[in-house]
């Protein structure tokens, strides 16, 4: 098992957390390779039936510790920069594996992914695709396009993480791809490669994920009919995890909706999970740096904040808290806050928690997607340290950096 108590103290598969702080100091990111496998597996049992290549959307945790760990297991990559296609194939990802996803690609970075002939670009625009193919011709190369669509669908979940809706920047409008798919059917850059379809993240109903594969499939057929045959569907990424009580759909009843669906057009299946790969592999262990009454309220001041983990800050998101060292004594209601100075730097609210005492630690779980990936310097504090445990062996995989590193890169102007 991946976090579990022995003796009522909390570890990372075999390694102590008491340990690590010790070793790394605190906060920290702490990541346990088996469950990152495992989470992938799940995905990669569960599509077995289809021609498939599952690219683990590199925002939600691009560490390349992570991100060697899923190569190894035959993972391909969903990138949306070119940083994200650099790091993913400096893990070992091969290009062929590699979608590039994103409504906002430059001219750099399109070129740095048609010069690497990457599995697909997934385009979101009439003028991407006319970029790409006058890229394309420049370099003397074809470019593997898929057009990222806009299937107008809702998808019941955080209105900041929803992104298929006609409303929304995403993809391309539904009547518009048609004449789209006309157009760069003619262009002599593009390979006409795919169709690709996200429609938000933290999906927890298969409902929309349904609606959405139903009518790519039209899609599909209807281009199919025109003589434009594409070889892969791009289904996105979006299965939610469990925060707190929710209660997300499997992998394997994501495949019953992809079988129901598409399962008889006989596609290269292309799917682009990012947090229910990375969501709950991942930790962030911080230390009680105070604890205070003021009035009816318990605060606990720890030394992690809103830079190093933003989604309660920016989403309201639930993180479950645990004391790394259980005691089982009586609750009390407390809010759980970092040291920076705003008000939205608060982890949980009115949270029913065991009492804690300076010095003691606590782990802020399901923290391994969009965790360390957003955090920031704010308050030039350091990012922290992200430690991969494997079994009883661990490694920093990312050490704290320091105020020299911070600071390198600035200059001060010479007039001064
Ligand atoms: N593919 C595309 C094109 C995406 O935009 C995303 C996520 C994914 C795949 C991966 O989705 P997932 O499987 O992780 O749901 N920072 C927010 C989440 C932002 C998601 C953005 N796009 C959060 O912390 O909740």
């Amino acid at each position: 098992m991946c976090f579990t108590y022995h003796n009522e103290e909390l570890f990372a598969e075999g390694v102590s957390l008491h340990k690590l702080a010790q070793e790394v100091g605190t906060p920290f990111y702490c990541y346990s390779s088996d469950k990152l496998a495992r989470n992938f597996q799940a995905y990669q049992n569960a599509l077995k039936e289809f021609n498939n290549t599952i690219c683990y959307s590199v925002k939600a945790n691009p560490n390349l510790g992570v991100l060697r760990t899923l190569a190894r297991l035959g993972c391909g990559a969903d990138v949306v920069s070119a940083g994200e296609m650099y790091v993913a194939l400096k893990a070992g990802i091969p290009a062929d594996k590699i979608v590039f996803s994103g409504v906002g690609k430059t001219r750099e970075e399109l070129t740095q992914a048609i010069k690497n002939q990457i599995l697909q670009i997934n385009a979101e625009s009439v003028a991407e695709v006319e970029t790409i193919n006058r890229i394309a011709i420049d370099l003397g190369l074809k470019a593997n396009v898929a057009i990222r669509v806009n299937p107008d669908v809702d998808a019941l979940t955080h209105v900041k993480i929803t992104t298929g809706k006609k409303e929304n920047k995403f993809g391309v409008d539904w009547d518009d791809a048609y004449h789209l798919y006309r157009a760069a059917s003619r262009m002599p850059g593009i390979r006409l490669a795919g169709i690709a379809v996200h429609i938000g993240s933290q999906l927890l109903d298969l409902q929309p994920f349904r609606f959405a594969f139903t009518k790519i499939a039209q899609m599909v057929r209807d281009l199919e009919k025109e003589g434009i045959v594409l070889e892969n569907i791009d289904l996105g990424g979006g299965l939610g995890i469990n925060y707190n009580v929710e209660l997300p759909p499997t992998c394997e009843a994501y495949a019953d909706v992809v079988r129901e669906t598409l399962g008889d057009l006989h596609k290269h299946i292309i799917v682009e999970p990012g947090r229910s790969i990375a969501g709950n592999m991942g930790i962030l262990v911080a230390e009680v740096l105070y604890t205070k009454q003021m009035g009816e309220k318990n605060f606990i001041i720890i030394d992690a904040g809103m830079n190093d983990l933003v989604r309660p800050a920016m989403y309201d998101a639930w993180h479950t808290i645990l004391p790394v060292a259980r005691r089982g004594t009586a609750p009390i209601i407390a809010d759980v806050v970092g040291p920076i100075c705003e008000s939205g730097d608060i982890f949980a609210k009115d949270r029913i928690i065991e009492p804690v005492q300076q010095g003691e630690l606590l782990a802020i779980m399901c923290a391994g997607a969009y965790g360390a990936a957003m955090s920031s310097i704010y308050n030039f504090r350091p990012l922290v340290p992200e430690v991969l445990v494997n079994g009883e062996e661990f490694c920093v995989v990312r050490r704290r950096t320091s105020y020299e590193e911070m600071l390198s890169g600035q200059s001060v102007p010479q007039w001064l």
